[in-house]
Order: structure tokens, then C-alpha cells, then sequence
């Protein structure tokens, strides 16, 4: 008999943010004569960059010629591509190696796929609140997970300590959901802690095209130490609009070993078993990403979301409520007001506003009482939801 994995069982229901689309799709099957302000999942609203397409179009001319059509790809990514971003890291006085960079079909397929470079038995650290998926791969394969809260008291940031011991250890920044930052020394902490106790931290760095701040670090990299103990996963999804497209990096050093083994060379191994590589197409369109023009135009792109997030905050001050993010990080992360729990104001804003927003709980449990709204929505609807909250929450 072929046996199911019973992890499965440990999972809640259904993934957050399936679970919202549900929530918000009964509600307009409800009530089919309203429209939803979405600040909810992370999803960007703008066009890809106008570099980007014509790299795209011209790709898929080049898949229509003879001379130039292109099948199976290095399943470790193009080598002009691993080179292009390698050069983006040393622009920043990060110095890799272009095979230590490696092309994905973007950060949440890495962050559960890169889990086969661990035994079961590997104990997992996610800091919450966290991205829900770095709780729910673990789970599926069995994992032990050890939740270290974080709260306001210590801006969400937490420092290493005996509670924190594990052999893999989740970190985001700019986090998601709260857009709190870790700074060089708090990093620097991480980085000795997981070489002294002989972990690896997997450090997704989803939103570094968002940090505005040059003393926060945008790459584990940066940090003295790392070589020997972190992997870092990254995705255009949220730097340049690729949440459709698909399409990330992930850089591990050919100094990360444990055990005798090496990591940059087990993921070559995993690799070139499990995939054929990401299209010829979208590597393309990533390499123009890069370019001088992408650069420009993508940084356009991200102060464009920048102003929802600089409008919405505006209201937030008016209104006297309470939040963090949406400095250094497209999310801003909010206390619900009158000690409401997260899923009642969201279904509060719901119903009463059309506004939708991610309740905290869904990204553990010291998220109750928080709600997070993205920012990547249109100026118009980020405007009108931010009015509309305005008025709702000042009666
Ligand atoms: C989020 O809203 O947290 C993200 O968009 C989800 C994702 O990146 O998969």
C-alpha cells in the first residue's frame, strides 16, 4: 500500500493566504455588487519593467530561430545570468564566485526545496511572526520546529540565546510581515552564534531592494562570518514584478560545509537531478533586470509602491494607531485597534470597508493582535482604502 505522509495531518487546514482568498471570495460571491480595496498577500499590481519585456520578446524570438533557439538550460542557471548577479553582490563589496549563485524559479519554491540539503532530523529555528512557509515545509517533512516569538518589546528582532539553538535557522530582513530590519551588529550575533554551535542560517532576503537605510545590511554577506554558515535565497518577484513571471537566485558558498560535506556542491548534485533549469525566456528577462536601464526602471517601480506605503502610513499617524514597517520593507505591520484579535478586524475591515488585510495570527501566534497590509497595490485603491479606513476608525 502506498503510504501517505502523515505530516500532512500536523498542517493546519489550508495555507493562509488560500485561506483569505477563500474568505474574500465568499464574501463577493456574497455581495456581488462590492469591490475590494487587496492589501493583502504580497502581490505587485505594476507591469514588469519596460527593459524586461523587450528582453522577453526578443527571447522569444531568438526560441523561434535556428541560430539562436535555445533547449535544455544549465539546471544551475545560464552562466551570464550567475555572473550578472554575482556582479550585483560585488557592486556591494560582496565578493562571490559566479557558481556559488545559483538561478530559481523564485524564493518560495527555493525555501521548501532547499530543505533536502538537511536530515529530518535537523532541528528548525523560524523566528515568528514569519512567512508561513517556512513553518509549513518543516512540518510536511516532519521536522522539529522550535517558535522563537518575537514581540514589540524588542522591535521584533530577536538576538540569539540558548532558546534559539537549532541546526537551521530561518531569517528574514526586511521581515515579513513585520518590515523590521536586523542591523550589522544584530547580524553579525546570528552569523557567530550559527558558527559556534555549527548551524546554518537560511537567510531570505525576499525584500532587500526595499531598505532605504545604508546601515542595514542587505545580504548575510555583508557579514563577516558568513561564508561558513548561511545560504541566502532572493526573488525578483517583489524587486522587479516577477511574482507572475517567476524567477530568484539563491547564493551558496563554496565554503559552507558540514559534516565533511559540502553544501554548494549537494545543491549542484540536487540541481542537476531535480530540474532542467528555468527557461530560457525568463532568464533573459532576469538578465535585463540587471542592466542600467532595469535598475532604473525597477527602482521607479519600487518608490511607486514606497508612496502607498508613505500614504498609508500617513493615515495611520492621523489616526493614532500604532505600526511598524513600510520604511525599509513593503509591508506595514499594524496593531488592531480596541484590542480587537486579528482575524475579527480583519473580517471587521471586510465587512465594513471592503479593505483586505493579513491577519498576524496567520503568521504564528504572536501575530494576534497585529494585521499586516501590503503595499503593493494600485495608488488609487491604496488611497481610497486608506480613506475609507480613515473615516471607519476615527468614529
Ligand atoms: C506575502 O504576502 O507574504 C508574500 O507575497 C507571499 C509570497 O511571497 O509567497
Amino acid at each position: 500500500m502506498a503510504k501517505p505522509n502523515a505530516h500532512y495531518g500536523d498542517l493546519k487546514d489550508s495555507y493562509l493566504f488560500y485561506n483569505i482568498a477563500q474568505k474574500t471570495k465568499r464574501y463577493l460571491e456574497e455581495h456581488p455588487d462590492k469591490r475590494l480595496y487587496r492589501m493583502g498577500i504580497g502581490d505587485v499590481t505594476l507591469p514588469l519593467a519596460d527593459a524586461v519585456i523587450a528582453a522577453l520578446h526578443e527571447a522569444v524570438d531568438d526560441q523561434a530561430d535556428k541560430a539562436r533557439f535555445r533547449g535544455y538550460m544549465p539546471e544551475c542557471g545560464d552562466a551570464p545570468l550567475r555572473s550578472t548577479i554575482a556582479d550585483y553582490y560585488r557592486k556591494r563589496g560582496v565578493s562571490l564566485e559566479d557558481d556559488e549563485v545559483f538561478v530559481s524559479s523564485g524564493a518560495s519554491d527555493e525555501l521548501g526545496d532547499i530543505l533536502d540539503l538537511f536530515d529530518r532530523s535537523s532541528k528548525v529555528l523560524v523566528m515568528e511572526p514569519a512567512y508561513p512557509a517556512y513553518v509549513d515545509a518543516n512540518v510536511m517533512a516532519g521536522r522539529e520546529i522550535i517558535h522563537l516569538p518575537a514581540d514589540e518589546t524588542i522591535g521584533f528582532l530577536p538576538a540569539p540565546s540558548e532558546a534559539a539553538l537549532a541546526d537551521v535557522l530561518y531569517i528574514c530582513s526586511p521581515n515579513n510581515p513585520t518590515g523590521a530590519t536586523f542591523n550589522r551588529e544584530q547580524l553579525k550575533a546570528w552569523v557567530d552564534f550559527a558558527n559556534a554551535h555549527d548551524s546554518i542560517i537560511l537567510f531570505d532576503a525576499a525584500y532587500e531592494a526595499f531598505i532605504e537605510d545604508d546601515s542595514i545590511p542587505h545580504s548575510i554577506f555583508e557579514i563577516e562570518g558568513a561564508r561558513t554558515c548561511a545560504i541566502e535565497i532572493c526573488s525578483l518577484s517583489k524587486t522587479a514584478g516577477f511574482t507572475g513571471t517567476r524567477l530568484g537566485y539563491t547564493v551558496i558558498p563554496k565554503t559552507l560545509e558540514r559534516c565533511g560535506m559540502n553544501f554548494n556542491a549537494m545543491w549542484v548534485r540536487n540541481r542537476t537531478t531535480k530540474t532542467n533549469g528555468v527557461s530560457y525566456i525568463l532568464q533573459k528577462g532576469g538578465m535585463a533586470v540587471f542592466s542600467e536601464e532595469g535598475q532604473r526602471q525597477i527602482k521607479a517601480n519600487i518608490e511607486y509602491y514606497k508612496n502607498n506605503a508613505r500614504m498609508l502610513m500617513r493615515t495611520l499617524d492621523e489616526l493614532g494607531i500604532q505600526y511598524y514597517g513600510g520604511k525599509n520593507a513593503p509591508y506595514i505591520w499594524m496593531k488592531c485597534p480596541k484590542g480587537m484579535g486579528s482575524w475579527e478586524f480583519f473580517d471587521y475591515l471586510l465587512n465594513e470597508i471592503q479593505v483586505v488585510g493579513t491577519p498576524g495570527e496567520g503568521f504564528g501566534k504572536c501575530g494576534e493582535g497585529f494585521i499586516r497590509f501590503s503595499t503593493f497595490g494600485s495608488a488609487e485603491d491604496t488611497e481610497e482604502a486608506a480613506k475609507r479606513m480613515l473615516s471607519l476608525l476615527s468614529e
